[in-house]
């Protein structure tokens, strides 16, 4: 297989560092890789024992990469992803940019791997966004989907690096019984959960709630109407949705069991009588999505309950934005 020469632009973030692990995870063929983030400041990453010098991305030498992962920000995207692709380089950017641009596809490998067409940019979902449709596209497939509710519950791993330095110490703050100053976000996050991941936007829904309803349909193709409320909650890994839906078709609970069983991407954990549900501390760390508290409505016939878990860093993340590059691979091939 022909050896690929890598970017990462945010190399030295959450997202950048999971996507070095993950390229060396999954024996991904780099024949070189370059690290880029605000500047160098005598920065270096490690990947697969080597040390990597950290470079301003204003220098980057984008005619000697053929793939850029971008997990910067929505700046940087905007700025050095036009400039990259110029260049020939396929990129495939984590940040929120480009996302809702017609002419960008946007991309869960489970789900929509035929929408990637020619264009050079290809954006990766919102990491809420990423592991609700891997959950609910075989029920989509099966029964039709007509109404989605979700609520999230996410961890300030999705915020970035500081958001975790901030929890550790406001937590050590609360214990030790000293004022807790928040910094992050607007009140404390420690022993606390706060009803908005993100600024607020039209019609008094967050900016993350409109992400996980505009970004759903457009993988989806179809105007679905999803209603979101996004909460963080003082987790450092793995995002917990509860998600409520309501189907075209009648459905067996049984059958929804095991066609979320046999999915690819999803590993069912659905035995309350034995403790077994998903949490975030089960799903960090891996790349499955975790699917469990499966349930009829008790008020509606076609009414179905799921809680869905999955690592935010990488399935939400990292692992996309790879499996998309491996996609690609796979037609290069
Ligand atoms: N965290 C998640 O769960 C998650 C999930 C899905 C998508 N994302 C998206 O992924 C991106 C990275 O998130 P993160 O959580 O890894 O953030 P992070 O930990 O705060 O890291 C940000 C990285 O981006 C670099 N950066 C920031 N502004 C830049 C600029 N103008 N030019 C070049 N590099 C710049 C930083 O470099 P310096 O070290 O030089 O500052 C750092 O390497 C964001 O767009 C975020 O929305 C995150």
């Amino acid at each position: 297989m022909k050896e690929l020469r890598v970017a990462i632009v945010g190399a030295t973030g959450l997202v950048g560092q999971k996507i070095i692990d993950i390229l060396t995870e999954r024996d991904f063929p780099v024949r070189s890789l370059t690290a880029l983030a605000t500047e160098g400041h005598g920065r270096s990453v490690d990947f697969r024992g080597q040390s990597i010098p950290v470079q301003s991305v204003e220098s980057a030498d984008w005619d000697s990469i053929d793939v850029a992962f971008f997990a910067a920000s929505n700046e940087a995207s905007q700025r050095y992803a036009p400039v990259a692709a110029r260049h020939g380089v396929t990129v495939v950017d984590k940040s929120s940019y480009f996302r809702m641009d017609p002419s960008v596809p946007l991309v869960v490998p489970e789900v929509n791997p035929g929408a990637i067409g020619e264009s050079r940019i290809i954006a990766s979902p919102n990491c809420s966004t990423i592991q609700m449709v891997v959950a609910l596209e075989p029920l989509r497939r099966q029964y039709g989907l007509t109404r989605v509710i979700v609520s999230t519950y996410q961890a300030v791993s999705g915020t970035g690096r500081e958001a975790m330095d901030t929890l550790r110490r406001e937590t050590r703050q609360a214990l030790e019984g000293q004022p807790v100053i928040p910094s992050t976000y607007p009140t404390p996050i420690a022993f606390n959960a706060l009803a908005y991941c993100d600024k607020f936007g039209d019609e008094d829904y967050t900016g993350e709630e409109w992400k996980l309803t505009r970004e759903t349909q457009k993988i989806f193709g179809e105007a679905l109407p999803v209603s979101a409320t996004a909460v963080r909650v003082p987790v450092f890994v793995s995002h917990a949705e509860s998600v409520y839906v309501e189907t075209e078709k009648p459905f067996a609970v049984e059958d929804v069991r095991e066609l979320l069983a046999g999915a690819p991407g999803v590993v069912v954990v659905d035995d309350p009588s034995r403790g077994a549900v998903p949490t975030p501390l089960d799903a960090a760390g891996q790349d499955m999505v975790l699917v469990g508290r499966i349930r009829r409505d008790l008020f509606v016939d076609q009414g179905l309950h799921l809680f869905i878990v999955a690592d935010n860093l990488r399935k939400g993340a990292a692992t996309n934005a790879v499996q998309i590059v491996e996609t690609l691979m796979s037609r290069w091939a």
